[in-house]
C-alpha cells in the first residue's frame, strides 16, 4: 500500500495505444489523481471534489469516469447532464478532461470520451457538447474524436494570469446514429 505521502512519477512506457479500464469514480481514486493528474493541489481538495462529484451523481446531476490503466487512475472526465430546462434534458456536456502528461497520445483521451459518450447514450442523451479553448490541443483532439465545431465566441476566455485572451470552442457530437 502506497503512503499518501508517495509522488514518485512512474514510467510511462513508450507511445503505443494503451487498453484502459474505464470506470465511474470511486472516493479512493483521489490519491491516484493528485499523484498522477493534479499535484499541484492538496491531496483534501482532490479528495473534496471527488466527493462533491460523486454527492451529484448520486443526484443524476453528473458522472465522474475514470481510465484506469495497469491498475493506476491516470485519467478523467466529467459528464454533466442537462437535467433543467426540460427542454435542454436531451443534452449533457463534457469537463475537466484531462490524461496525465506521461500518458498522453495513447489512446486513453479518447477511451474516455468514448465511455461518456455511451453513458450518455445510457441516459438519452443525444447531443454530447463541449467547450475548449481555442489554439490549445483541446481542439483538433475533440475533432479527432467526432466533435464538430458550432461556434466560435472570439476572444471569449480570458487568461486569468495574464492580458491575453483566447477563443471559446463550442463543439458538439451528434450521439444519435
Ligand atoms: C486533450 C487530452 C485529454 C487528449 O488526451 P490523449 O490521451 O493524449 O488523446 P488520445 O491519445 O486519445 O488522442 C486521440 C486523437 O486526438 C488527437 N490529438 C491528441 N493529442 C493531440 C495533439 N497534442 N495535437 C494534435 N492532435 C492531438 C490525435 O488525432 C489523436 O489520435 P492519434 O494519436 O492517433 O493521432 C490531453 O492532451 C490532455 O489531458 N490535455 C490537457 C488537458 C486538456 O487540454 N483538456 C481538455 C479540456 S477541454
Amino acid at each position: 500500500m502506497r503512503k499518501p505521502d508517495d509522488v514518485r512519477p512512474l514510467s510511462s512506457g513508450p507511445r503505443h495505444p494503451a487498453t484502459p479500464t474505464i470506470r465511474p469514480a470511486r472516493i479512493e481514486d483521489a490519491l491516484d489523481l493528485r499523484d498522477h493528474l493534479f499535484a499541484h493541489l492538496p491531496i483534501l481538495d482532490v479528495v473534496s471534489s471527488v466527493q462533491t462529484s460523486l454527492e451529484r451523481a448520486a443526484k443524476g446531476e453528473e458522472l465522474l469516469l475514470v481510465a484506469v490503466l495497469a491498475g493506476r487512475v491516470v485519467g478523467q472526465v466529467v459528464v454533466t447532464f442537462h437535467l433543467q430546462p426540460s427542454d435542454c434534458a436531451h443534452r449533457a456536456s463534457l469537463d475537466r478532461l484531462v490524461v496525465g502528461h506521461g500518458w498522453q497520445r495513447r489512446g486513453l483521451g479518447r477511451a474516455l470520451v468514448e465511455g461518456a459518450a455511451a453513458a450518455a447514450v445510457r441516459r438519452q442523451v443525444r447531443l454530447l457538447t463541449v467547450a475548449v479553448r481555442g489554439g490549445t490541443v483541446a481542439e483538433p483532439f475533440f475533432r479527432a474524436v467526432g466533435f464538430n465545431e458550432y461556434g466560435r465566441l472570439r476572444g471569449g476566455l480570458a487568461d486569468p494570469f495574464g492580458g491575453q485572451f483566447y477563443d471559446e470552442v463550442l463543439m458538439v457530437r451528434n450521439l444519435v446514429v
